[in-house]
């Protein structure tokens, strides 16, 4: 399997393709990711609140796959934003490893009005080499726009929830414009727009699965997607998409399936810790 790379706007590259473990059981964490980059994948997206940080790392480690060859994300809890440099030392610890490849703030949270100085805890995160690249998630327009103007780091990414009911074309744009390079989460929808019509039609058409069309719709808009999988059949399959291309008519057709439907929070109100 050869991954595309995408160049963030530090000059560091990210898997395009990758494993995200969002209610992976601690139990079972470790078994998938290692069967997860026995099988070419060198991207793997956790969070402090999943839980799973210490059996990511496990596999890691049992892996054997060089650590420059790896791209790890992991991300700041909503509780943590004013004792950002602390988190991360829990979750280097946790995983296992020296840095990350990425540290996001997990969600702007608004009502606490702390998202700022959590951005300025990665910054200095940055600067000490903990993590090689810092980013958002779920930020919204106004939530870049502050943080760009209140700091002297653009973020390298902003991970957001897009899949087909949920394009979000207008964020990307607004990405795109700011250099932000977007990731999407829950790019199947959790399993939402996997029986749509369209979806099913294209996938029979091109001999694919509703999955991998899905994902191919991603890479083709130039989005960074880690599709969670727990069996080895789907972890398979949903690696195998970059030996086929949706027609520009396919595109159009899932363009057309944006309905506003989100199925995580909404960034607005989002404000748990
Ligand atoms: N930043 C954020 O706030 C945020 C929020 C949510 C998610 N994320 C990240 O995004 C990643 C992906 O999102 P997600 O886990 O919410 O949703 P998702 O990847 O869209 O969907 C995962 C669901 O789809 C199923 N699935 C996977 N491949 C399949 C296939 N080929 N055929 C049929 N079903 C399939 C999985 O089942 P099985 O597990 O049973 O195989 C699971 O139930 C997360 O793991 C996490 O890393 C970030």
């Amino acid at each position: 399997m050869s991954i595309p790379t995408i160049t963030l706007n530090d000059g560091n590259t990210i898997p395009q393709f990758g494993l995200g473990v969002f209610l992976m059981p601690p139990a079972e964490t470790q078994q998938h990711v290692e069967f997860a980059l026995a099988n070419g994948y060198r991207h793997i997206d956790t969070a402090a609140i999943y839980g799973n940080e210490k059996e990511v790392g496990a596999a890691i480690a049992a892996s054997g796959v060089p650590r420059d060859e790896l791209f790890v994300t992991t991300k700041l809890w909503n509780d943590r934003q004013t004792d950002a440099e602390a988190a991360i030392a829990e979750s280097l610890e946790k995983l296992g490893l020296d840095y990350v490849n990425l540290y996001l703030i997990h969600w702007p949270t608004p009502k606490f009005d702390t998202y700022v100085q959590a951005w300025h805890g990665l910054e200095k995160i940055r600067a000490e080499g903990l993590s090689r690249s810092i980013g958002v998630s779920n930020f919204h327009e106004q939530h870049l726009r502050r943080v760009i103007a209140e700091s002297d780091v653009v973020p390298a990414v902003n991970q957001i929830e897009v899949h087909p009911s949920l394009a979000q074309f207008e964020l990307v744009a607004v990405n795109d414009e700011l250099g932000i390079a977007t990731e999407a989460w829950s790019p199947l929808g959790r399993k939402a727009d996997l029986d749509d019509d369209v979806i099913v039609r294209i996938a029979e058409k091109l001999g694919r699965t509703p999955a991998q069309v899905i994902l191919r719709w991603h890479i083709q808009r130039g989005l960074i997607v880690f599709p969670k999988a727990s069996s080895p059949e789907r972890l398979k399959e949903n690696s195998d998409i970059f030996d086929f291309e949706l027609d520009a008519d396919d595109v159009l057709a899932i363009d057309g399936l944006d309905a506003g439907y989100r199925v995580g929070s909404d960034p607005e109100s989002m404000n748990n810790r």
